[in-house]
């Protein structure tokens, strides 16, 4: 049996093992998944007492990507350019540091929602880790315009301006954004975590595609997006999924049937 796991401060939450379990049935293999709850200040230790009883791979979630991104020996560009790691692979002697959050993500709005980004005007509100993690992927898509808007200005410009070789990236504040409409929001604040919606115009909703990067009940976000007319509204239940299909893949080189697990999440 292959072990695999996810580390996470809290963790009991995690949907990861049943995902998880589910690929394995699908794809035949004999694997174990299991939740890790590190000390705050004991990722390291936890980590390496993992792969010491043999563990093949590992997934990392709040608050250890960063410090998943230094544990790793080697580094995708995904990785690098996200600045964290939330997939790592033991290979011999290596850490090999993957990041699947940002192509979980543009694989559950193109493949599952049909989504196209060619050409799209995107707002990103939000500035911390969970943009950077998205940010390439998303640019890779070739959006017309790629918006970053966060509360504190000064970090959504910084971002913009780390991305702009990728692409039509800009930075701005919250209460930049204009009362007119675009293609797609997604939101990437953790306001949702504090049952907060980003105080911003209420125009920019109109007939957009608004994805909240949280997943479970309706979040402040989606019910601010129905309210004022998107024209659809998801949650981020099929980027987790995607995340961790990815990263299933990465260790197993087995690509698994993503939607029958959303569709079985999901009742
Ligand atoms: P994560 O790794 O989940 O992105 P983070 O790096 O702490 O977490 O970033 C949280 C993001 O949510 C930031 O962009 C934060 O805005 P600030 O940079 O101004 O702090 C944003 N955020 C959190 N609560 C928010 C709220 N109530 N309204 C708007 N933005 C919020």
């Amino acid at each position: 049996m292959e072990r695999y796991g996810v580390f996470g401060n809290p963790i009991a939450h995690s949907l990861s093992p049943v995902i998880h379990a589910q690929f394995a049935k699908q794809t035949g293999l004999d694997i174990s998944y299991d939740k890790i709850l590190a000390p705050v200040d004991g990722f390291s230790s936890s980590a390496h007492s993992f792969i010491n009883q043999g563990a093949k791979g590992f997934n990392i979630t709040v608050p250890f990507k960063i410090e998943a991104f230094n544990l790793a020996t080697q580094l995708s560009l995904n990785a690098k350019t996200a600045g964290a790691v939330n997939t790592i692979k033991v290979d011999g002697d290596e850490l090999l540091g993957e990041n699947t959050d940002g192509i979980g993500l543009v694989n559950d709005l193109v493949n599952n929602l049909d989504i196209s980004l060619k050409n799209k005007v995107v707002l990103i509100l939000g500035a911390g880790g969970a943009t950077r993690g998205i940010l390439l992927p998303l640019l890779k898509q070739s959006p017309e315009r790629l918006m970053i808007a966060n509360r504190t200005a000064s970090k959504a410009k910084q971002l913009a301006l780390d991305f702009s070789t990728h692409g039509k990236t800009c930075g701005f504040g919250l209460d930049k954004i204009k009362d007119t409409p675009v293609d797609v929001i997604i939101n990437a604040t953790s306001a949702s975590l504090d049952g907060q919606m980003p105080n911003i115009a209420n125009g920019v909703a109109n007939g957009a595609i608004c994805y909240d990067l949280m997943y479970g009940e309706q979040t402040p976000f989606m019910n601010w997006a129905k309210a004022n007319n998107a024209k659809m509204v998801m949650d981020g239940l099929g980027m987790l999924v995607e995340q961790a299909a990815a990263a299933f893949k990465f260790w197993t080189e087995k690509q698994p049937n993503t939607q029958a697990v959303i569709k079985h999440l999901r009742s």
